[in-house]
């Protein structure tokens, strides 16, 4: 078998066939991947059923996983379905059913309807996400991507030059701020304050440029807010358009990865009263996009 890569955008995104992702990944084939995604940004991968050990395995050929607890919304050891090192995306309790409507997980998960980056909370930003259906849900929960790098590309050179060097403030208290979601704990506060990150990036093999543009980004350096908020609006508008969107339907043990450092993304409603059982390992970054402390 060897690797395939097939355009499914026309700007972005592929889908990659020759590949059985339980198994482990010779030198070539990881390096073929890179490559794709330096190239798509998304990469789909389609009837891979996998256990959360061979999701991880899998995962780490890109690098070491980032810590699926630090920083994020803290749910005690007892109430996590998922054992270290996943990121629990469903909208499932411990017991395997639906989350109470009021839930604080599910509230706290209503975020990824906005499009953001992931962990871009974070100092040191999330290099890749892989995402792995092991539920489909059957109404809604698609997911959409956005070519950060088309977006960019196509702003005029005004624009280009006037945000070059601007700095953003991400937190999650600013994308779940947005959605009205209620009484961060004094815990939760602490553990969301705000990192800077550039608002162009450039990737670090391709040289391309980029938007880092998040629903985790609230204000601009130097620029009062309201303005910056503006402009993070408008930047946002521009780049989520039909033409810089990927729109996945799932189907059962499909895995997509995707490239958070030139792509944004936002899962669309579905029926809550049903499951969605979507899970996700994270490729941590290796650097910070501004200095500060870590
Ligand atoms: C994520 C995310 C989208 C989805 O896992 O980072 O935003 O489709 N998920 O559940
Ligand atoms: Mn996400």
């Amino acid at each position: 078998m060897s690797i395939a890569i097939r355009p499914i955008h026309p700007v972005f995104a592929g889908e990659v066939s020759g590949i059985d992702l339980t198994r482990e990944l010779s030198p070539e084939q990881v390096q073929a991947l890179e490559a794709g995604m330096d190239r798509y940004a998304v990469l789909l991968y389609r009837d891979q059923p996998l256990t959360d050990e061979q999701q991880m395995a899998f995962s780490r050929h890109f690098g070491p996983l980032e810590n699926a607890r630090g920083g994020n919304i803290p749910i005690k050891t007892e109430d996590r379905r998922l054992s270290e090192g996943m990121n629990d995306v469903s909208n499932l309790g411990k017991d395997g059913r639906p989350l109470a409507r009021d839930s604080r997980q599910r509230l706290f998960n209503i975020g990824n309807m906005l499009w953001h980056s992931d962990s871009s909370f974070r100092a040191i930003p999330a290099k890749y996400s892989l995402l792995s259906a092991r539920i489909v849900n059957p109404v809604g929960g698609n997911t959409e991507f956005a070519d950060m790098r088309a977006a960019y590309d196509a702003l005029d050179g005004g624009l280009k030059a006037e945000i070059e060097d601007l700095v953003c403030e991400h937190s999650l208290m600013y994308s779940r701020g947005a959605l009205g979601f209620p009484d961060f704990t004094d815990e939760e506060k602490a553990l969301f304050k705000p990192v800077r990150q550039r608002l162009v990036r450039t990737h670090p093999i391709t040289g391309r440029k980029s938007l880092y543009l998040s629903s985790h980004a609230g204000t601009i350096i130097g620029m009062p807010t309201p303005e910056a908020r503006m402009l993070l609006r408008d930047l946002n508008e521009h780049a989520t358009q039909e033409r810089f969107v990927h729109v996945h339907r799932w189907r059962l043990h499909d895995l997509i990865m995707w490239d958070n450092r030139q792509t944004m993304h936002r899962v669309r409603r579905f029926d809550e009263s049903q499951p969605r059982d979507v899970r996700r390992t994270t490729v941590a970054g290796d650097a910070m996009t501004v200095a500060q402390a870590a």
